[in-house]
């Protein structure tokens, strides 16, 4: 599916801070936005297989991750918006929803740019163990493999994991 339809997007985000207002669920959104990207592997040249903010997060075999355990609740919030806005990738939902999140948990105003293309088959999605491990023998050197591997730093793996001040 092609780039998301900018009128929609408008509207999803205004239906985004309704439920924001009736549901706690504002960690959980913004762990959906990391999780669909988290994937991302800067050093494979392929798209779909190179991971990334690409929706396939709502898959089945991607869900089913260890590391996505509980996220299927944040799908459940997201489908209804999906269903109303079909012109929106869910690969842009996502990422709308979290940013949409930090912005009205009083954080910073993001400039988000939209146009994320979603894969269309589960078959696509990428294989377990992108994401960082918890407990891992040596959690810095762990840290560095998979955050490099995304193309970010030192610095950026820290000001990230400062996201785990929402939630538990
Ligand atoms: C640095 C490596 C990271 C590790 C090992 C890690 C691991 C975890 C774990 C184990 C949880 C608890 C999940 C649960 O059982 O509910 C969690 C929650 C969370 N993570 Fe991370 N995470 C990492 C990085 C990030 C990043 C980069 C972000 C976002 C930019 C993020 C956002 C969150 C949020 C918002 C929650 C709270 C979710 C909730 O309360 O529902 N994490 N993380």
């Amino acid at each position: 599916m092609a780039a998301s339809d900018a009128a929609q997007l408008k509207s999803a985000r205004e239906d985004i801070k309704e439920i924001l207002k009736t549901t706690y669920c504002h960690p959980i959104l913004v762990r959906l936005g990391w999780h669909d990207s988290g994937t991302y592997d800067k050093n494979i040249e392929e798209w779909p297989q190179r991971g990334g903010a690409d929706g396939s997060l709502r898959f089945d075999p991607e869900l089913s991750h260890g590391a996505n355990a509980g996220l299927t609740n944040a799908l459940k919030l997201i489908q209804p918006i999906k269903d109303k806005y079909p012109g929106i990738t869910y690969a842009d939902l996502f990422q709308l929803a979290s940013a949409t999140e930090i912005e009205e948990a009083d954080g910073p105003k993001l400039p988000m740019k939209y146009g994320r293309v979603d894969i269309t088959t589960p078959e696509q999605c990428p294989p377990e163990g992108r994401l960082p491990d918890v407990g891992p023998r040596i959690p810095a050197e762990h840290l560095r493999d998979v955050f490099y591997r995304m193309g970010l730093d030192d610095k950026e793996i820290v000001a990230l994991s400062g996201a785990h001040t929402l939630g538990r």
